[in-house]
């Protein structure tokens, strides 16, 4: 079969990745399951009641290692000598993380810290306010990186400093975005932090590849921003979501009578 551009596969992308031709791909930005037990809190997971969309693909923690090698090292086939990978993780599996990323022959360039409105709460250890990404690139004598692509050299923030330099301070605050009475996903990441991952490492016309999809934010990100879009997600559920949100054009979707809806 051959891969066709702006298309969501509902697959385990372990299969589908093989799929993919060699040196494809220009840009990767996933948010891989991290091997968390939800258990009776799917549904919730710090998000409000209703609306969840049911049937995430854990990973069993005694896989995790296994899982992240043969997934990131398609990763690295597919993806151009130009080509970067943004990977968001949680602390709890990151060492495999990490030590896929290397024996697959990325070189990692930064660890971001993406911060967050609130965290789980916790009596007796500090609060989680924050996730990991990790940037990590094929080749780092030459790789796409659109320095001035948010802030010129010369704007200010309001406390007179670079803005250019302050957007890319490794720590970004990027809030969680509010989805009450909306349908969503348990882990949807927030527009806004995926988009500054591709403005930075990508342009227009590429193709980016999401091989974790979930609701879609990825696709729909890229296709916002002019690129060509591959995704995967092993869930119909959350596959059918990102799906009908794209062929919409539709940020917000709501349920009635089980049928999604748009909203504005
Ligand atoms: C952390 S979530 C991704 C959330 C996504 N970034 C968003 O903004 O909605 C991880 C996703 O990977 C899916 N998944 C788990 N294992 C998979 C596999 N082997 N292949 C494809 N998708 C998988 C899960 O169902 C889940 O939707």
């Amino acid at each position: 079969m051959e891969i066709q551009l702006n298309t969501i596969y509902t697959e385990d992308c372990r299969s589908g990745l093989k799929k993919i031709p060699d040196n494809f791909v220009d840009l990767i930005v996933t948010d891989p399951p991290y091997g968390i037990k939800f258990g009776k809190n799917e549904g919730l997971y710090n998000r409000p009641k209703g609306g969840i969309l049911q049937g995430y693909v854990e990973v069993p923690d005694y896989q995790y290692e296994q899982f992240s090698i043969d997934w990131i090292t398609e990763c690295f086939r597919v993806l151009k000598d130009h080509g970067s990978i943004y990977i968001v993780s949680g602390d709890r599996n990151l060492e495999f993380i990490l030590k896929a990323l290397r024996s697959a022959g990325f070189k990692v360039l930064n660890h971001l810290v993406w911060q967050y409105q609130f965290g789980v709460h916790t009596k007796k250890k500090f609060v989680t306010s924050h996730n990991l990404i990790l940037f990590a690139v094929k080749n780092p004598k030459s790789y796409r990186f659109n320095r001035y692509c948010r802030f010129d050299q010369f704007t200010k923030t309001v406390h007179g400093k670079s803005a250019n330099y302050k957007d890319r301070e490794s720590v970004w605050y990027v809030s969680k975005e509010k989805w009450i009475k909306k349908i969503t996903t348990p882990t949807k990441l927030p527009l806004k932090l995926v988009e500054k991952m591709i403005q930075y490492s990508s342009h227009a016309g590429d193709v980016i590849l999401d091989p974790f999809l979930g609701s879609g934010q990825t696709a729909i990100a890229g296709k916002g921003l002019g690129l060509n879009y591959l995704a995967f997600e092993k869930n119909p559920v959350f596959s059918s979501f990102a799906k009908y949100r794209l062929s919409q054009d539709r940020y917000l979707v709501g349920l009635e009578e089980g049928k999604l809806l748009n909203l504005k």
